[in-house]
């Protein structure tokens, strides 16, 4: 069993815990000395949270590394296997590297299971607090938020993004940037980069030579500047393929 399936499973069944009832501590013996000392249940407890705070959709929620295909089709391109192994080069080397990551690529090639691959490793493996957001329903919440019965505040909804030390932003782009948008990403941007935090981001729009037959490409899409820090805090990963969703099905 995996340590994510073991958490799960301990987390439906409310079991207690049988070495240290609960308390997260549990007696040590040492001849006749007795020490305590934090029991596994506790670091499990914490992955635990972090994973259900790091609001990662229900149906990425099985992604990670190892069920990643860095070969999924005869004769795919390379870029699928070299972007598994960045990803597992990025995860291994956090925190002592700290550099964001620029997934780009078409529809369905695993940009979002690589992006959520990262950050269940880095939870499950590291204990880091990390949080998924999709851009679009980032921009919604915050524009919910300034209607005068919304529940939450611009800030409540800001200050996660703006604080969790690591951040995956997926589809940016997929929306059109007005000036208020263009603001608000690039504030959180400057914002994480001056903190030191790392930033995960998946687009569709690509650089001007891998667009293809794309009608824009990213810095189009996003503006000049903002695509110019973006090459600052990012690493580039392009990843090009066929829709993975599509493949399964004809192949199933
Ligand atoms: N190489 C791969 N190995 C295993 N599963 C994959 C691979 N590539 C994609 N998938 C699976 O295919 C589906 C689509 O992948 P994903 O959602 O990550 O694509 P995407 O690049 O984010 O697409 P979009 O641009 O539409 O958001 C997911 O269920 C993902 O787990
Ligand atoms: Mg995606
Ligand atoms: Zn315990």
């Amino acid at each position: 069993m995996t340590l994510q399936e073991t958490i799960l499973t301990s987390q439906t069944r409310g079991v207690r815990c049988k070495d240290c009832g609960d308390t997260g501590w549990r007696v040590k013996h040492q001849g006749p000395v007795e020490t305590v000392e934090r029991c596994t249940c506790y670091r499990m407890k914490r992955k635990e949270q972090l994973l259900l705070r790091a609001c990662i959709p229900e149906r990425y929620m099985q992604c990670s590394l190892e069920n990643y295909n860095p070969q999924p089709y005869p004769d795919c391109d390379a870029s699928i296997g070299r972007a598994k192994v960045l990803v597992e080069q990025f995860v291994k080397e956090y925190p002592a590297r700290k550099i964001g990551l620029l997934f780009m690529g078409g529809c369905g090639v695993g940009k979002t299971h690589l992006a959520v691959a990262a950050i269940k490793y880095l939870i499950l493996e590291k204990g880091i607090p990390c949080l998924f957001y999709d851009f679009r329903n980032l921009i919604k919440e915050l524009q919910n938020s300034y209607s005068r019965d919304s529940e939450y505040s611009e800030s409540d909804i800001l200050e996660p993004v703006l604080s969790r030390e690591v951040l995956v932003l997926d589809e940016l782009g997929a929306k059109v940037m007005s000036p208020w948008i263009r603001d608000i990403f690039t504030h959180i941007l400057i914002q994480r980069y001056n903190n030191n935090l790392v930033t995960l981001i998946t687009s569709n729009w690509m650089d001007e030579e891998d667009r293809g037959i794309q009608e824009e490409t990213l810095e189009e899409r996003i503006g000049y500047r903002l695509r110019s820090r973006l090459y600052e805090m990012c690493k580039t990963i392009v990843i090009k393929g066929k829709d993975y969703r599509k493949f399964r099905e004809i192949r199933n």
